[in-house]
C-alpha cells in the first residue's frame, strides 16, 4: 500500500537566487518554494511567519539563525543552508539541540576573495582612494607630475627592497590562494598567526610542502606569536572568521607595532579589527595604509564612519565573493546543500555542527 504524499515540502529562500538557480527549487513538484523576492535583507516578521513547518531554509549572512527562529520553523526543519563560507549569523548549538544540519559554501569563493585581497594590498600600498578621489575632484590639473609625489610602498620585490614579508591572521583556504597570487610579486617570507584549535592551525608537514612548491622564490614560511606578526608584516592580510574568539584581534597595541610603511588588509570580518583603533593608526601614521571589504557594524557605515574618513583606508562594501562565476557556484551550492540534506543524502557541504 502506497502512501500518497498530500503535501509538498517547504523551502523557504530569503533571497532571489536568480534565473540560472532558483528553477532547481521550482522546477521540483515535491516542493513548494517560498521566497523573499526583494533584493533587500529579508523582514524578521515575513520570515518567522513563513518558515513555519518549512523543511529547509535558503539564507545569506544577514539571517541571524537563532533559537526563536529555529521554534517558529519547528519539528520539520531539517537544514539550514547558507550561501556563505561565514557562519556566525548562526547559532550552530542550536541547531545541534535540534538536529537541524548545517550546508555553507567553502572552496568555491576561495579565488574570489584571493583575487580582492590582493586587489586591496595593492590598493592600500599605492594609495587608490586617495588619488582617484584627486581624479574625481576634478584637482588633477593642480597635481603636476612631480618625482616623489603620491608615492606608496610598492607591494612586489625591487632592486631596492630586495625582501618583502607577507603575514596572514587565519591560514585557511583563502590565505593559501591569497599566498599564491602573491609569489610571482617577488614575496620572499610568509608568517602566519592563527587559532590553535582551528583548521588552519600549525601544521608542520602543510607548512613543509607550501615551502617547498614556492622555494626558491620563497625563503621561509613559519606560524609566528602576534606580536612577531604585527612586527614583521610588510603586508598584513586578515582572512579569519568572525565570532567572539577572533574580536578586536587587532587592536591598538597590535597596530602600534607594526611597520610604518606596512598595509593592512581585512577581507575576513569586520569584528576582527577595531574600527577605532585602525583609524587612529592611519590618522597618526602608524601604519601606511589599509584595505578593507569588511567593517564592523556593517552595512550601516555612513561618510561619517572614522574609518570612512581616513583617506588612507581603501574601503569596499563587501563584495570579495561578489564575482558572476563565484555568486552563481555559491548559490547552486546552497541549494544543493538544501536539498540534499531534507531528503537525509550526504550534502555537498556540510558544517558538523
Ligand atoms: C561569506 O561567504 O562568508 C562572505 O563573507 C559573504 O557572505
Amino acid at each position: 500500500s502506497s502512501h500518497l504524499r498530500t503535501s509538498k515540502s517547504k523551502i523557504v529562500v530569503c533571497r532571489d537566487l536568480g534565473p540560472d538557480v532558483m528553477p532547481l527549487l521550482t522546477k521540483r513538484d515535491d516542493i513548494e518554494v517560498v521566497t523573499w523576492t526583494e533584493d533587500c535583507v529579508c523582514d524578521r516578521e515575513w520570515l518567522l511567519k513563513n518558515i513555519s513547518g518549512a523543511v529547509g531554509i535558503v539564507i545569506v549572512f544577514s539571517e541571524l539563525v537563532n533559537a526563536e527562529l529555529l521554534d517558529a520553523a519547528g519539528p520539520n526543519l531539517k537544514v539550514v543552508s547558507t550561501m556563505s563560507v561565514g557562519y556566525e549569523h548562526i547559532h550552530v548549538s542550536e541547531l545541534a539541540k535540534r538536529n537541524v544540519r548545517l550546508g555553507y559554501t567553502p572552496d568555491v569563493l576561495t579565488d574570489a576573495v584571493a583575487d580582492i585581497s590582493v586587489m586591496l594590498a595593492l590598493m592600500a600600498g599605492r594609495n587608490a582612494n586617495e588619488t582617484m578621489g584627486i581624479v574625481r575632484e576634478g584637482l588633477w590639473p593642480k597635481f603636476i607630475w612631480a618625482p616623489f609625489a603620491l608615492c606608496g610602498p610598492q607591494l612586489s620585490t625591487s632592486g631596492i627592497s630586495p625582501s618583502r614579508t607577507v603575514g596572514f591572521l587565519g591560514f585557511g583556504r583563502i590565505s593559501h590562494a591569497t599566498l599564491a597570487r602573491l609569489i610571482p610579486f617577488g614575496v620572499t617570507d610568509c608568517i602566519y598567526s592563527s587559532n590553535p584549535n582551528s583548521a588552519a592551525s600549525p601544521k608542520k608537514e602543510r607548512d613543509e610542502a607550501l615551502l617547498k612548491q614556492y622555494q626558491p622564490q620563497l625563503k621561509s614560511l613559519r606560524p609566528v606569536d602576534r606580536d612577531t606578526l604585527a612586527r614583521e608584516s610588510d603586508v598584513l592580510f586578515i582572512l579569519a572568521p568572525g565570532g567572539p574568539s577572533t574580536r578586536h584581534l587587532i587592536d591598538e597595541d597590535f597596530l602600534r607595532k607594526m611597520k610604518k610603511h606596512s598595509v593592512l588588509v581585512n577581507a575576513g570580518r569586520g569584528t576582527v579589527v577595531d574600527s577605532d583603533a585602525l583609524a587612529k593608526a592611519l590618522r597618526e601614521k602608524w601604519i601606511w595604509g589599509a584595505g578593507i571589504d569588511v567593517v564592523e557594524g556593517e552595512p550601516n557605515i555612513w561618510k561619517d564612519h572614522p574609518l570612512v574618513r581616513e583617506p588612507r583606508c581603501n574601503i569596499l562594501p563587501h563584495i570579495g565573493s561578489a564575482s558572476f562565476e563565484t555568486r552563481l557556484a555559491m548559490a547552486t551550492l546552497a541549494v544543493e546543500n538544501c536539498l540534499a540534506g531534507i531528503v537525509g543524502q550526504n550534502m555537498p557541504a556540510e558544517l558538523d555542527v
